[in-house]
Order: structure tokens, then C-alpha cells, then sequence
């Protein structure tokens, strides 16, 4: 296949590239570094041993992304570019709907013009809103609960999808709703590059270990859970990666959803006493306030995908943390800097 990665750069694209090119994919990531590196592609090629057609452009400018793309070939997309920082969309929400949705109509556009059929989007277990059960399978409601723009964006873009799939009914897509992907590559060269200070649980644990911030707050200790804090179903980025060649390779024209997920669930407490086995570092920390919008717990139920797409994570939370560190302490700065 010869697959178009849109935010390809990013955390998620690049273990996804790595991951299609050892498979014999070729591989064109398009991207406009906003929230990523050019050395994260240059790595990706020294991973694989294979070269990449990289496009810098913003996919949100429908002129410029379709001249970039007028003589690439491709025939399947995966979908990926898109912002994703919750507290930034609550605070500059219409630049997070115009980047998020725009994003998806232009590709969408792009991919009919040129006749590509095959198309993978990346969204979110967020789209679930307050689940009804700790468990969550892809019959549950979504759009329930919802509480900031983000999560609107991915639910939106969904439906998006869905219509554009029913007027073009040739097309073949996977929605992939994803729980939290943490982790990174084995080798520790590439990884999640948060700028600032970063919103998600691992990176945070990561950087406390590393030093380079005091203590975690761990958001909230009363839920309903075994140790009182939220519990999450982490799944490790490569086992998230290979899920995507799987839906690749299970499209049919439609749409079908799936829940990438390990179906086993994690608290904070237990994240960072495995970080800090992992990494051989003391994780202070500290229980503040719980953080608005959260929920107590979020498993995914993983039948379908397993099922369906002949897929499972098999990487544990140890594994996770492990190489989560490893980048880390490869990376102190991300990849800022480089290249
Ligand atoms: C968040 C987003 C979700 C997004 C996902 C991946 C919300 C409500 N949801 O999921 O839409 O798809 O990231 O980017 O923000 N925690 C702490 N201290 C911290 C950070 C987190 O205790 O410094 C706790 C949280 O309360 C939660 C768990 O750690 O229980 C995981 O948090 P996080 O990594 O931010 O992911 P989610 O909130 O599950």
C-alpha cells in the first residue's frame, strides 16, 4: 500500500510510519510541524531503514494541501492531523474546530478528487463522554457528557465521516477510537515531544522522573475505584501503531468502529509506582483537587477489534513504562532542537 499519514510527524504518525515501512509500505507523511519535529521523520527513516515522502503544508489550507498532493499517489489515508490539548481548546475553541474539522473536510475533499476509497481516522475513547460503565464497548452512546471542544471535534469529525462515506459509498473507513496511548518505541528514538507542560499522566511521570518537574499531582483520590484514582486503560504505542495496519487491513466499504484498547485498566497510584520500578527513580507526588471533566474510570472493551481485525495489544503497563523512560532519558528535550 502506499499510505498518506496526515500529522504523520507526531507522536502517534511516526510510530504508525515505523510500523508500515517495516511492513513494506510506502509511506507520505504530510504535516505542518506545528506540533512536531522534522527530525521525528528523519528518525523514523533510520528506524526503518526506508525513505519517506515528506510534505510540509498545512492540511487546514485546502489551495495549498491540494497542489502538494496533486501528483503524490496514495491509496489509502491514514488521518491524524488534527490539535489535541483539552485546555487549549476550552480556551481557543474556534481554532481548534477550524483545524479539526477543516483538516477532515479538505483530506476528505482531496481523496475524492483523486478516487482513494481507503481511509482510517483517528479518534478518541472521548467521544464516550461520562460512560455509563467503567467498561466501554463501541455501542455505547457517544456525545454524552462532552465537555470541551476537542472531544466535540472528534465527535464531530466522526459524523463528518459518516455522511461523506454515505454520499460516496465506495468508501472504506475506520473509525479507531483510541484510550490512552503511552509508551514509545523500543529503541527510545522517538516518542511522545510534548511542548510545555504536558496535560497527559505518562509524560508527566516521566518528566518527575527525569527531574524536570518536582512532583506529580495526582488529580483526585476519592472515586469509586480499588485506590480511589482514576483508572485508564493505557495502551502502549506500538501495540496502538499495529492496530492501524490492521484496520488497514480489514477495510471494506463502509464504516465500522473500533476500540483500541488493552481491556485492562490502570489508576494513577499504580502508573507511577510502575514508572518508578521501571526507571529505578523516586516519583513524588502529591493528591490535589480533581481535574474538571474527568471521569473515575475508562476501559475499553477490545472484542470487536480482536475479533474482527485479528488484533490485540500484548504490551503491558511495565513494558509502557520502560520505554517510555528510555526516551526519555535519551531525549531529556524531546526532539526540540534537533535536526
Ligand atoms: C485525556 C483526554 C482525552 C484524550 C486523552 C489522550 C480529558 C478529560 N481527556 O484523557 O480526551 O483523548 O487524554 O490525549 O482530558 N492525571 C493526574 N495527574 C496529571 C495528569 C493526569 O492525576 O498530571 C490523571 C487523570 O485524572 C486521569 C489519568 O491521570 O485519571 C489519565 O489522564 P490523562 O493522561 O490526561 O488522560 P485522560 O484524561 O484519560
Amino acid at each position: 500500500m502506499r499510505v498518506l499519514l496526515t500529522g504523520g510527524a507526531g507522536y502517534i504518525g511516526s510510530h504508525i510510519a515505523v510500523v508500515l515501512l517495516e511492513e513494506g509500505h510506502d509511506v507520505i507523511v504530510i504535516d505542518d510541524f506545528s506540533n512536531s519535529h522534522p527530525e521525528a521523520v528523519r528518525r523514523v527513516e533510520e528506524l526503518s531503514g526506508r525513505p519517506v515522502i515528506r510534505i510540509d503544508c498545512d492540511l487546514a489550507d485546502l489551495d495549498a494541501s491540494s497542489r502538494a498532493l496533486a501528483d503524490v499517489e496514495f491509496d489509502s489515508v491514514i488521518h491524524l492531523a488534527g490539535l489535541k490539548s483539552i485546555g487549549e481548546s476550552v480556551s481557543r475553541p474556534s481554532s481548534y474546530y477550524r483545524t479539526n474539522i477543516v483538516a477532515t473536510l479538505n483530506i476528505l475533499d482531496i481523496m475524492a478528487i483523486k478516487d482513494v476509497r481507503r481511509f482510517v481516522f483517528s479518534s478518541s475513547a472521548t467521544v464516550y463522554g461520562t460512560p455509563d460503565s467503567p467498561v466501554i464497548d463501541e455501542s455505547h452512546p457517544v456525545g454524552r457528557g462532552l465537555t470541551n471542544p476537542y472531544g466535540w471535534s472528534k465527535w464531530m469529525n466522526e459524523q463528518i465521516i459518516r455522511d461523506v462515506q454515505h454520499a460516496r459509498p465506495e468508501l472504506e473507513v475506520s473509525l479507531l477510537r483510541y484510550f490512552n496511548p503511552v509508551g514509545a518505541h523500543p529503541s527510545g528514538q522517538i516518542g511522545e515531544s510534548p511542548s510545555g507542560t504536558p496535560n497527559n499522566l505518562m509524560p508527566y511521570v516521566a518528566q518527575v522522573a527525569a527531574g524536570t518537574r518536582d512532583r506529580v499531582s495526582v488529580f483526585g483520590d476519592s472515586y469509586a475505584t480499588p485506590d480511589g484514582t482514576g483508572v485508564r486503560d493505557y495502551i502502549h504505542i506500538m501495540d496502538l501503531a499495529e492496530g492501524h495496519l490492521a484496520a488497514l487491513a480489514h477495510l471494506s466499504p463502509g464504516v465500522t468502529v473500533y476500540n483500541l484498547g488493552t481491556g485492562v485498566g490502570h489508576s494513577v497510584l499504580e502508573l507511577i509506582r510502575e514508572f518508578s520500578a521501571q526507571s529505578g527513580r523516586e516519583i513524588p507526588y502529591r493528591v490535589t483537587a480533581p481535574r474538571t471533566g474527568d471521569v473515575s474510570s475508562a476501559i475499553a472493551d477490545p472484542a470487536k477489534a480482536n475479533s474482527e481485525l485479528g488484533w490485540r495489544a500484548t504490551r503491558s503497563l511495565a513494558d509502557s513504562c520502560r520505554d517510555s523512560w528510555l526516551w526519555q532519558s535519551q531525549n531529556p528535550q524531546g526532539l526540540t532542537g534537533q535536526g
